[in-house]
């Protein structure tokens, strides 16, 4: 069956362990569970570094049998208003909105501000009215112009992990996703934490080292090779 036929449960009951896999960001947890229940859109925008969280948050929410997923670069060449129509989801996640061509944002725009979704596809007129919450995550927001950021409600722009969040979220991403030893998942966290708080750096080095020694061996060649400035 296409996916746009599937029928969606109506209920807002959600899992009890949504977000569980996120370490941290108690209160974003929080407000967001409170905003994919609430009987009036609500539409959140999660900005920031790399590696912070943000499509896993999407993710999780991707879960709910009533959602659409889509990334920013990749609308289908049908465009956003005939999946929407067709679609109707109770929630709609965007990844890397900053790279959603401009055409598609002015489709947001509308769904946003009052549910309406109108366009003419196919030589076909395209009108709906939607109860649609966006969540949608990108890097940096300067490319997304200022009317449609002010229609997300509530915006979070996560900075880089301090090195206390940076080992905890390290440590339990490699012990409870990877599948790493507690201990050699410290030792790496650490090890990595000397020259970046990346969690996907920890990450990559789990998937390939063996032993501390393998550690200390990657970690070394890594630093050898990190990234320069031309400049003096
Ligand atoms: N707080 C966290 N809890 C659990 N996993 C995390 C956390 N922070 C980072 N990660 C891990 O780091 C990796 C990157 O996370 P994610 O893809 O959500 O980052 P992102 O913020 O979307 O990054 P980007 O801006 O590069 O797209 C994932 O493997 C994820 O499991
Ligand atoms: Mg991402």
């Amino acid at each position: 069956m296409p996916w746009y036929k599937k029928k969606h449960r109506k209920s807002t009951r959600l899992p009890r362990d949504l977000f569980d896999v996120i370490v941290g960001y108690e209160d974003v947890k929080r407000i967001l569970l409170k905003a994919l229940k609430s009987k009036k859109p609500v539409h959140a925008l999660l900005a920031g570094v790399p590696a912070s969280a943000k499509s896993l948050f999407l993710s999780e929410i991707q879960r709910l049998p009533s959602s659409y997923f889509l990334l920013g670069g990749k609308t289908t060449k049908a465009g956003l208003a005939w999946i929407l129509s067709r679609c109707k989801p109770k929630y709609l996640l965007i990844d890397e909105l900053d790279k959603m061509p401009r055409r598609e944002m002015t489709v947001l725009l509308s769904l946003m501000e009052t549910g309406l979704v109108k366009d003419v596809k196919y030589r076909k007129e395209i009108e709906v009215v939607l109860d649609t919450k966006v969540f949608a995550a990108c890097n940096r927001d300067d490319a997304i112009p200022a009317e449609l950021k002010s229609r997300f409600y509530l915006k979070f722009y996560f900075k880089p992990y301090s090195l206390v969040e940076f080992k905890e979220v390290g440590t339990k991403v490699l012990v409870s996703r990877e599948g790493v030893k507690a201990s050699l998942a410290s030792y790496i966290v650490n090890r990595v934490s000397e020259f970046t708080r990346d969690v996907r750096v920890c990450i990559g080095i789990a998937r390939i080292a063996e032993s501390k020694s393998d550690v200390d061996f990657i970690v070394g060649s890594l630093r050898k090779y990190k990234k320069f400035s031309w400049k003096k």
